[in-house]
């Protein structure tokens, strides 16, 4: 007798400026995933946040990819046991309310299994102060930076400058897509860097400017992480800003990228490393620089859930490495069924 399927509910749009991107990361999912062995399930959150049942969610979809899925009606809820419908959520969300902890405590909340980092690794992800730090106290190789609110970026301009110096790129903390990124080149930039990057979070860093290759590794597991072979992002105008990503698509992106053996290692170990220094689980994207007058390699940040089409960066260099997509899908369902299960053996009590 064939086996019940794994019904997985697939939590797509979300509150953030990568709400499209994730569109099409659950279109490609549930396009690829293995249908003998699961049963997808669409479930989008409009950009107001509110949570669509999966009949409005499929409409947002093609029409083609939602031929093979489950309309039938879930219930997702904070209390344990109250979930129905659904045996795993896969957060193909990106950005904040999505990628950053709070979806995952919710699921948490529920004990609800789910696809990907917990509440701590998803936070440290998306906090981009908060994870340098991290690598630091790892002695993982990180670019100097300076956090600041925005409250204080007229009183703190003078020192900022100081001690980090031009070009230097200001970046709001929390965020995605290089929105609000800016690189700056002097004084009277810097300041309106710092205001720009501050109407998208109130807590923003600024870090000396690079000229650099852009080099990205993925990571598959838990608590043995696996590294991809690493892929590269070539780039016009050597910024990888959100008109490249998504308005004029003319980035490169090469899988695996030209390395020498000993760049490759190291990149591969600085992944995991890095990975488990911010408390990842399932997946992750490691983004790099690779200093050109010096050949340093620095790490730039690690995306908790990074893009997911097929064509996306994190798949590619996957395949590169000899994982098919399907077959990236299902590792993933897995991991989040063992990362649940093993969380449920922990005492909760102590007498
Ligand atoms: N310190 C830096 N030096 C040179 N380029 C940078 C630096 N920081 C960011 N960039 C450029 O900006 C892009 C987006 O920055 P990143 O920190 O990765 O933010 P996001 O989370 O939005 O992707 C990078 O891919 C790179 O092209
Ligand atoms: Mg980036």
């Amino acid at each position: 007798m064939p086996g019940k399927k794994t019904r997985v509910l697939v939590l797509f749009g979300g509150r953030s400026g990568e709400h499209e991107i994730s569109i099409l990361s659950a279109a490609s999912i549930i396009a690829a995933i293995d249908s003998e062995r699961f049963a997808a399930i669409p479930l989008a959150i409009n950009r107001d946040g509110r949570w669509l049942d999966p009949p409005s969610s499929a409409a947002l979809l093609p029409p083609e990819t939602v031929k093979s899925c489950s309309l039938e009606a879930v219930d997702i809820s904070h209390q344990p046991g109250l979930s129905r419908g659904f045996d795993i959520a896969f957060p193909a969300l990106h950005g904040p309310y999505g990628e950053d902890g709070k979806v995952q405590g919710l699921l948490e909340m529920g004990d609800v299994p789910y696809v990907g980092s917990g509440v701590l690794g998803s936070a440290c992800g998306m906090d981009k102060d908060v994870m340098k730090r991290l690598f630091r106290e790892s002695g993982l190789p990180t670019l100097p930076h300076v956090a600041v609110w925005r409250g204080q970026v007229r009183e703190r301009r003078a020192e900022i400058e100081r001690r980090i110096g031009f070009p230097a790129f200001v970046k709001p903390a929390n965020l995605g897509s290089s929105v609000g990124i800016r690189k700056v080149k002097d004084s009277a930039g810097l300041l309106s860097a710092l205001e720009y990057a501050g109407e998208f979070d109130r807590k923003i860093i600024v870090e000396p400017g690079v000229d650099a290759r852009e080099i990205e590794c993925s990571i598959l597991g838990n608590e043995e992480p696996e590294a991809s072979l690493p892929g590269e992002i070539v780039t016009p105008c050597g910024f990888y800003d959100y008109e490249t990503k998504y308005l004029t698509d003319s980035a490169e992106l090469v899988a695996p990228a030209e390395l020498t053996p000993d760049q490759t290692d190291s990149i591969q170990r600085l992944a995991v490393l890095a990975f488990q220094a911010i408390g990842c689980a399932g997946l992750a994207r490691v983004d790099f620089f690779i200093e050109r007058a010096t050949e340093r390699v620095l790490l730039n940040e690690v995306n908790t859930m990074p893009g997911f089409t097929s064509i996306s960066m994190f798949p590619r260099m996957w395949a590169a490495s000899g994982i098919s997509y399907p077959n990236l899908i299902e590792r993933l369902i897995e991991l989040g069924l063992a990362r649940h299960f093993h969380a449920r053996s922990v005492r909760h009590d102590y007498e």
